[in-house]
């Protein structure tokens, strides 16, 4: 399963790149709002930095703007993903980018009917929001759950499942254990998946004994 990092800010995501872990990048305009920054020019430095997909959103609603800015989006990098909203101009949007090769992330994807119209568009990406969906007391892993299922039964559907608004390192397990293809996760959670405590008392007591000992390996 690839980990992509659902953050804006640029620092955070050259420091997470430096641990091997980050496969890509997803940002949305309230992440981007939050830098303060010109879209744009965090676009293309992100790009700089990571490999992997990064995920830039459209921010008109109507298909003709939509597109436009999707193949200005697409221009900054070869690894630019335009994200569209699922909507019926977003979909268009993401049939017209597909077919020119563009990757599309299909956003704000909530439920197994969406997912599958995303299929048939083209998307590289359906990006279903786990931790909204919690919010309401709906449980978002249900949801991942039946899109394998979905994409699984056909061939045809190679859109891969990225599972967003990611909240918690249980999520990113389940996710796992779904066979979804991407989590993206704010940099908290991906730091958070290390955490265990009988890791920190096992090394505490490890070096303690080695203290004992009074020698030293260099
Ligand atoms: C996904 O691409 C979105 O940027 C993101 O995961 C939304 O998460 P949130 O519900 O925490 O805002």
């Amino acid at each position: 399963m690839k980990f992509f990092i659902d953050t804006a800010d640029v620092r955070e995501i050259k420091d997470l790149a430096a641990t091997g872990m980050v496969d890509g990048v997803t940002t949305n305009p309230s992440l981007v709002a939050k830098t303060g920054r010109n879209f744009l020019d965090v676009v293309a430095e992100i790009c700089e930095i990571v490999d992997g997909p990064v995920s830039a959103e459209v921010t008109a609603t109507d298909f003709e703007t939509m597109l436009t800015e999707g193949r200005k989006l697409a221009k900054l990098a070869d690894n630019v993903a335009v994200k569209v909203p699922l909507t019926w101009d977003g979909l268009k949007t993401c049939k017209t980018l597909s077919d020119d090769g563009v990757l599309v992330n299909v956003t704000l994807c909530f439920s197994p009917a969406q997912a599958l119209l995303a299929a048939k568009a083209g998307a590289a990406f359906i990006s279903p929001f786990v931790g909204r969906l919690d919010d309401v007391a709906t449980d978002g892993m249900a949801l991942i759950a039946e899109i394998r299922q979905i994409y699984d039964n056909y061939e045809a559907l190679t859109t891969e499942i990225l599972v967003a608004s990611v909240r918690h390192p249980r999520h990113v397990v389940d996710s796992a254990k779904m066979g979804a293809d991407v989590v993206t996760v704010p940099p908290s959670v991906l730091r958070a998946l290390i955490n265990h405590p009988l890791t920190d008392k096992g090394l505490a007591a490890f070096l303690a004994d080695w203290a004992k000992t009074g020698q030293s390996i260099l």
